[in-house]
């Protein structure tokens, strides 16, 4: 017996040495590329970087600053060419497909079986995080871009009401602009342009329009008069921004918001987490409305964390990162943080405030009545070179190299086809 007993001891001293070298053996840390440098963006980081550490990993910071990605995106194509992966990296809908086809992401599909993502996670989302039957990324959150971001002060000050329609938002922009506060707060941008343009599509056409428009590319419809007229929509719009928006970050219009200079910025709810880290409250300090004609519909966008067929050393870090960015007490801290709403199905809206609450309600009307739609300024409409062919026409219109409506158009037409 005794003999027995210190031969098991040694048994499992030795299973314990060996499961010690090859626990010694795995990177304990976890590198991640990402574009949240804003103060909303880095508060919410925070959370998953504590909650990572709380599980024993590191964190390895690539931050690539520039507001949709555009420079980060950049900046891991340059990574993935040298063979450099990180752990994981931020990214949008189709940017994830491509690499997946690309043949360079890792394949998470034990731990998606194991954890129930396939039941938790939305469908609209699965197309983007599942590739060829296997989990090549995890979406970090839902956010929207059809939403205005209103400073409340100033809305009372001028006494404006919310717009129900585009012709209200444009009687109320005239109203700030008549009490001498800067109408619409902008960043002269790409990306903010042709994020902002999307509402503008969707509240000119209605929620059908966008769509064959902007996720099916319908040359008839990007071609159509109701184009042209959101054209004509936007050129109204930019009358109302102040002479210094060219170039400035889309957080810095939010300061401007939240300070009272401005009245509105149109922005996805990452503008949320702005004000929520000034602690700034919904119906007190800001209003949330859905940019007027698109209450119904979500376009919507999702931070996903992409991840790359790193070496086994680096297969647990990244199987915890994945797991600990789907758990519920993650999604709900988070997303309560950065702006968006959870990326499953199944987290109470408990935490959330009032603009939270209704995202959440709204993203759930939208999918059971088929209006949630992807934003193609923000990767979910199509691939990411027709996305840049989109945005460039965009600020090319915005900017005056292109001088008319008719002629955006027609570019618009051009670009898309020449990026297929
Ligand atoms: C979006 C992203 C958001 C937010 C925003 C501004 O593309 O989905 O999470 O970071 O850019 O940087």
């Amino acid at each position: 017996m005794r003999k027995f007993m210190t031969m098991t001891a040694i048994a499992a001293l030795m299973v314990g040495a060996v499961g010690g070298l090859a626990r010694a053996a795995d990177v304990k840390e976890v590198q991640m590329l990402h574009w949240w440098t804003s103060g909303g963006e880095a508060a919410a980081l925070q959370v998953l970087k504590g909650d990572l550490s709380k599980d024993g990993y590191s964190w390895k910071d690539v931050p690539v600053a520039g507001g949709g990605g555009d420079a980060a995106m950049t900046a891991l194509k340059a990574m993935v060419a040298a063979g450099n992966y990180p752990t994981a990296s931020q990214m949008l809908g189709y940017t994830v497909l491509d690499y997946a086809q690309a043949g360079v992401m890792g394949d998470l599909t034990e731990t998606a079986k194991k954890e129930g993502w396939d039941k938790a996670v939305p469908a609209a989302l699965q197309k983007f995080s599942v590739y060829d039957g296997k989990w090549v990324a995890v979406p970090v959150n839902v956010h929207s871009v059809n939403w205005l971001w209103i400073n409340k002060a100033v809305m009372d000050k001028i006494g404006g009401t919310q717009p129900k329609t585009f012709d209200d938002l444009i009687a109320l922009l005239d109203k700030a602009k008549a009490a001498g506060v800067t109408p619409l707060a902008l960043g002269g941008q790409s990306w903010q342009e042709a994020t902002m343009f999307d509402s503008i599509v969707a509240s000119t056409g209605g929620p059908d329009f966008y769509k064959k428009a902007f996720n099916d590319l319908d040359e008839a419809s990007l071609k159509s008069d109701t184009m042209k007229k959101s054209f004509d929509n936007l050129a109204k719009m930019i009358t109302y921004v102040d002479p210094n928006y060219s170039g400035r970050d889309w957080n810095l219009a939010t300061a401007m918001v939240i300070k009272g200079d401005a009245l509105v910025q149109v922005m996805g709810d990452w503008a949320k987490g702005e004000f929520v880290a000034a602690k700034k409250t919904p119906n007190n300090d800001f209003l949330c409305y859905r940019f007027p004609g698109t209450e119904g519909s979500v376009i919507y966008n999702s931070d996903m964390f992409g991840m790359f067929n790193v070496p086994d050393n680096q297969k647990a870090a990244q199987i915890a990162l994945a797991t600990a960015t789907l758990s519920k007490s993650f999604q709900s801290a988070f997303n309560v943080v950065k702006g968006s709403v959870p990326a499953r199905t199944d987290v109470p809206d408990t935490d959330f405030d009032a603009c939270g609450k209704k995202g959440i309600a709204d993203l759930k009307a939208a999918n059971d009545s088929g209006k949630l739609f992807g934003s193609f300024a923000q990767g979910y409409g199509a691939a990411p070179a027709i996305a840049n062919a989109y945005k460039d026409v965009v600020t090319k219109f915005v900017h005056g190299q292109i001088k008319t409506s008719d002629q955006a158009v027609t570019e618009l037409v051009k670009a898309i086809d020449d990026a297929r």
